[in-house]
Parts: structure tokens; C-alpha cells; sequence
């Protein structure tokens, strides 16, 4: 069966996401909430899979990527771009969910999130085994170049937490389901 998966953003008031292909901002608790959504498995001997557009890996500081705890998946249409070798490469967002829920990973992989930028994003919102929308709203404008698509009435609001970061950047993180 092909695996769901679930989007995790922030984004600022206006939906953007990113500036000169960065974050804009520095919230330390953010990637707190990031590590812990992202890193959170229902069986201890599974981990869960991470799908990231090219310039998103790029835009992780070396020292940092691959992401620890987590299988690395990055979409990219080349097949020269050097990559570590435990990093998955996936040449489309289907190809990657067929992997993830073939026989070899299935077992090994527990939640499946995708995690940016713009261009996948857009791809995941329409494709029919996105279940849940992970999103930091962040209350200020950052002048981002970057954005999230517009988050419809196919998905509903089903948790939100208090502001947080209460002065020059407040904000909440909030949880949409697909009905
Ligand atoms: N606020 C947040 O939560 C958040 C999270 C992540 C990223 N961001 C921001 O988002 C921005 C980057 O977004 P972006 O749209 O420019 O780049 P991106 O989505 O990270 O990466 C785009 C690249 O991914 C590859 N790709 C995308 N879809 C593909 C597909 N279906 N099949 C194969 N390859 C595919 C292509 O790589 P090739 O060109 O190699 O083929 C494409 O050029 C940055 O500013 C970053 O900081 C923000």
C-alpha cells in the first residue's frame, strides 16, 4: 500500500517561506518543534523519511545534513548531483512514496514527512496521500521570495497552540487535516 504522508512549514503572514533560499527568521524553538514532529516514531525500530527538494539540502548547513534520526530522501531530476550515500535520491515525489512503501523500506519506515521548499510543496498539497499539514504561522512579514501554496477548504484546522515568542515574533503552531 502506498504510504501517506504528512507537510511540515512555517511560514510568515503572507505564506512565505523562505528569501534568497534561506529561512528568513531564526526561531530556535521552531526547530525544536521541527526535530521533535519529525524525529517522533510509534515503533522504536523504525525511523521515519524526510523528502526534500535539491535546494532545500543545499540550503542545510553541511554540518547538519543529512538530517540525524531520519531517512534523508532528496528529489532532484539529476542523476550526477553528489549525494551521500546514505541519502535516498528520488527522481519525482511518486517515485519516492513507491520506494518508501516497497518492501525493502516498509518495514524500516515509520512516518513519511515532506519538508520543502516552494516546488514541493506545491507538489505534495494536491497529491492525494498528503494527510496532514504541520504549520508554524508565524505573525510578521519577511519579504519572503518563497511560498507556501494556499491551504484550502480540503483540509481543516484540528489543533492550534498558544502564541508563543509573544513581541517582535510571535507565533503558533497549527495542525490541518485532510477530510
Ligand atoms: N519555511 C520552511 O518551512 C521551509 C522549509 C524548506 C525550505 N524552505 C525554503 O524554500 C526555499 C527553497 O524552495 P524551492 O522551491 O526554491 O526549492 P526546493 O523545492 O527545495 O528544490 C527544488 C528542486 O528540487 C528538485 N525537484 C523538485 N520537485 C521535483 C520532482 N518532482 N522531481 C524531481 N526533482 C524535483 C529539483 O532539483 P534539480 O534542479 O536538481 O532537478 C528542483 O530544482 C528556500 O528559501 C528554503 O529556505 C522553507
Amino acid at each position: 500500500m502506498l504510504k501517506t504522508f504528512d507537510i511540515i512549514v512555517a511560514a510568515d503572514q503572507n505564506n512565505g517561506i523562505g528569501k534568497n533560499g534561506v529561512l528568513p527568521w531564526d526561531l530556535p524553538e521552531d526547530m525544536k518543534h521541527f526535530k521533535t514532529i519529525t524525529l517522533a516514531v510509534a515503533d522504536a525500530t523504525r525511523k521515519n523519511a524526510v523528502i526534500m527538494g535539491r535546494k532545500t539540502w543545499e540550503s542545510i548547513p553541511e554540518r547538519f545534513r543529512p538530517l540525524s534520526g531520519r531517512l534523508n530522501v532528496v528529489l532532484t531530476t539529476s542523476r550526477d548531483y553528489p549525494l551521500p550515500s546514505s541519502v535516498f535520491r528520488a527522481y519525482s515525489l511518486d517515485v519516492a512514496l513507491d520506494e518508501l512503501s516497497s518492501e525493502q523500506y516498509d518495514c524500516l519506515i515509520d512516518h513519511v514527512f515532506v519538508i520543502g521548499g516552494a516546488s514541493v510543496y506545491a507538489q505534495a498539497i494536491e497529491h492525494p496521500q498528503c494527510r496532514k499539514i504541520f504549520l508554524t504561522r508565524i505573525g510578521s512579514d519577511f519579504g519572503c521570495d518563497a511560498f507556501f501554496p494556499l491551504i484550502d477548504q480540503r483540509f481543516h484546522l484540528i489543533d492550534r497552540s498558544s502564541t508563543h515568542g509573544q513581541g517582535a515574533v510571535p507565533y503558533q503552531f497549527l495542525v490541518y487535516e485532510r477530510q
